[in-house]
């Protein structure tokens, strides 16, 4: 067995050493294989203090009070763990909860510490084991200031009546509030009962398992998933949510105010969940429902599963920025059933799913829209080879080194986009009903388990080259996942995707705007219009552009975000007072965070301007955010 493919079985092993589930990949290593390559350590995580070999969390069972005066929620978190008979302790990750109680199931005390804090990772909490152990009962709260929790004042929200909480938990985020081996390797079946105010409903990302009891001023909610999942994907929002059925089995949750309109914009969830069976295979979770949450969530979607968390600036009025649903139901297979087994992976996520996405979006919208997606998609690939130190960038490579880093400094659009451009030029070789069934068995193949790049290039052998020496050198397969860069054999864009618009862009070098076009261009059409621009541009010329289309009081968020990143490239100063509005009014990271960082290096024009947006922008952006932005020092 070569070395990469040795690595992944142990992974493999390692990760799902006591899942019942858990088959041993072909050729199963010995306990001395094993044991060698632990010591060189390369296959464990490098982003939680786990020692899952010698003791794991197989269920995690919360029994929690959400206050939101004290921003805590607490109570217990009740631990099933797989263990080595011989194992003295077992560590858990954690980062900043308070820990009051250890016992075990009958009660008695466990003794417990906590190490050094590491800034990234927080402090392993390790808890003394007695023979018998096989539950532990952990009491804590989480601290205010828990990273992976957004405490949200009613002003900050659409009714403006009532407090909201939500959680992120990916990457490493759970650890603040969730008691656990936060190892997307380390999956984990899970339960909660959730106690808010009476007036209040707790959604999570797992089935209901019973009905909400309410007991004077306060109401008691209960979730299980029985599927084991990656602890990141727990996931919690408390408000004044309502709750209106999509399909037979597709809804959304929004505050009332919102609800309305996200409803419509996502009228197609149903026919996307269908289309993504016909493609990847039963869909494997039960329902499938959304929550649009307030305009603070950082991230546009996030895959929780059963209930994909929305940032309300996907609600353009014109279904134009669906892509992101056709995304986050696309890791109900990529992702949530097979999961990168650590962050250096990420791409196994993220670039399937980009790719999956696009499968989606052609089955539901048609080849067009698709391949102008695609389109789009290689123009962001090689702006993130150039962010990321071109050709020769270390982490232009898909399997990232993040060791000693935090897992998102592997979150680029390289793990996307490169990721999804490797699936294509797989498809492209080999054909799409072979790689279709390819791609549809390695889901299967590897449901509810964790997998590694070693063990995708090992399934594309075994499944797809089966030895065909041709086939495997015009592949480049390791040159694509470990090196930088980007192949030869990538398969270019379509030169026909947006032909009218690419024409108008060589127009405009000239002075004449496409005032006639535009107003029959779709989204992606406009996105390109902006974003081909020359990123150089005179006053007089975006003049001509903010008039021609309106574009400082635009609708489309992603369309505002183009044009004022190219606004704030030039020191455009009528575009400010909508910079600013945009700026307070949402709190994507996606958006926030390239504007204010290309403000606060711009000493002379745009500095000042976000010394004095951020202060007031900050309160509703998420904490994840803020802590990166701090950092820019403009407060
Ligand atoms: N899982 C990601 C979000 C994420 C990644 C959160 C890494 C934390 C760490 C989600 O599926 C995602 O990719 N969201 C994108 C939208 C998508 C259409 C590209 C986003 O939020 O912009
Ligand atoms: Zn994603």
């Amino acid at each position: 067995m070569t070395r990469p493919r040795l690595a992944a079985a142990i992974v493999a092993l390692m990760l799902s050493a006591c899942q019942t589930a858990a088959v041993a990949p072909p050729g199963a290593t010995s306990e001395l294989q094993v044991a060698q390559v632990l010591a060189t350590a390369d296959a464990a995580d490098p982003h939680s203090f786990a020692r899952p070999l010698e003791a794991r969390v197989a269920n995690v069972a919360l029994d929690l009070t959400v206050d939101f005066a004290a921003k805590r929620v607490g109570g217990t978190a009740t631990l099933d763990i797989e263990r080595r008979p011989d194992a003295r302790e077992i560590v858990l990750d954690s980062k900043g909860y308070e820990v009051s109680r250890v016992t075990d199931s009958s009660g008695r005390p466990l003794d417990y510490r906590f190490g050094a804090r590491d800034e990234n990772l927080g402090s392993p909490f390790i808890i003394q084991l007695r023979p018998d152990t096989k539950r532990l009962v952990i009491t804590y709260t989480s601290a205010p200031d828990a990273e992976a929790l957004q405490w949200l004042t009613p002003a900050q929200t659409a009714g403006k009546q009532q407090p909201f909480l939500f959680s992120q938990g990916q990457s490493i985020f759970n650890r603040s509030w969730i008691p656990t081996q936060d190892s997307p390797g380390i999956r984990q079946t899970w339960e909660a009962r959730i106690t808010v105010p009476a007036q209040l409903t707790a959604v999570m990302s797992a089935p209901a398992a019973a009905d909400p009891v309410t007991q004077g001023s306060a109401r008691t909610f209960t979730y299980r998933m029985p599927h084991p999942v990656a602890p990141y994907l727990i996931a919690i929002a408390v408000g004044d949510l309502k709750f209106q059925p999509l399909g037979p089995r597709t809804g959304v949750w929004a505050e009332p105010a919102t609800l309305p309109a996200a409803a419509r914009e996502l009228e197609d969830t149903e026919k996307m969940v269908t289309a993504a069976e016909q493609l990847f295979g039963p869909y494997r979770w039960g329902r499938y429902d959304m929550i649009v949450l307030p305009p603070s969530f950082p991230f546009g979607g996030m895959e929780n599963p059963t209930l994909t968390f929305l940032t309300p600036t996907f609600i353009a009025g014109d279904k134009s920025l669906v892509s992101l649903i056709a995304h986050e139901l696309a890791h109900s297979w990529s992702g949530n059933l097979a999961t990168n087994a650590t962050w250096a992976d990420f791409w196994l996520n993220e670039g399937t799913t980009t790719y999956a996405e696009r499968r989606i979006v052609e089955a539901i919208y048609g080849e067009k829209v698709a391949r102008q997606q695609v389109a789009l998609g290689i123009d962001a690939m090689n702006k993130a080879i150039e962010d990321n130190g071109g050709a020769a960038g270390a982490d232009t490579r898909l399997a990232v080194d993040l060791k000693g880093r935090h897992p998102d400094d592997g979150l680029t659009d390289i793990a996307y986009e490169k990721g999804a451009a490797f699936l294509r030029m797989i498809e492209a070789n080999v054909g799409r009903e072979r790689f279709d069934a390819f791609l549809r068995g390695w889901f299967d193949r590897h449901a509810f388990q964790p997998v590694t790049s070693a063990m995708f290039l090992a399934d594309v052998r075994q499944y797809l080259v089966k030895g065909d020496q041709a086939l495997e050198a015009r592949l480049q397969l390791e040159r694509w996942v470990y090196q930088p860069g980007i192949p030869s054999n990538t398969i270019p864009a379509d030169p026909q995707a947006f032909t009218d618009v690419d024409a108008a862009v060589a127009r405009a070098a000239t002075g004449s705007l496409p005032t006639d076009l535009w107003p029959g261009w779709t989204t992606d059409e406009r996105l390109r219009f902006l974003n081909r621009l020359p990123r150089k541009q005179e006053k007089a010329q975006l003049d001509r552009l903010n008039q021609a289309f309106g574009l400082n009081d635009i609708g489309n968020q992603e369309v505002l975000f183009a044009w004022l990143d190219l606004a704030v490239a030039n020191r455009y100063d009528p575009a400010v007072p909508s910079l600013e509005r945009f700026l307070t009014s949402q709190g994507r990271r996606k958006f926030v965070r390239p504007l204010l960082k290309a403000l606060a290096s711009d000493q002379r024009w745009g500095r000042p301007i976000a010394a004095r947006i951020y202060p007031r922008a900050r309160p509703i952006y998420h904490p994840m955010v803020t802590q990166e932005l701090d950092q820019l020092g403009l407060r």
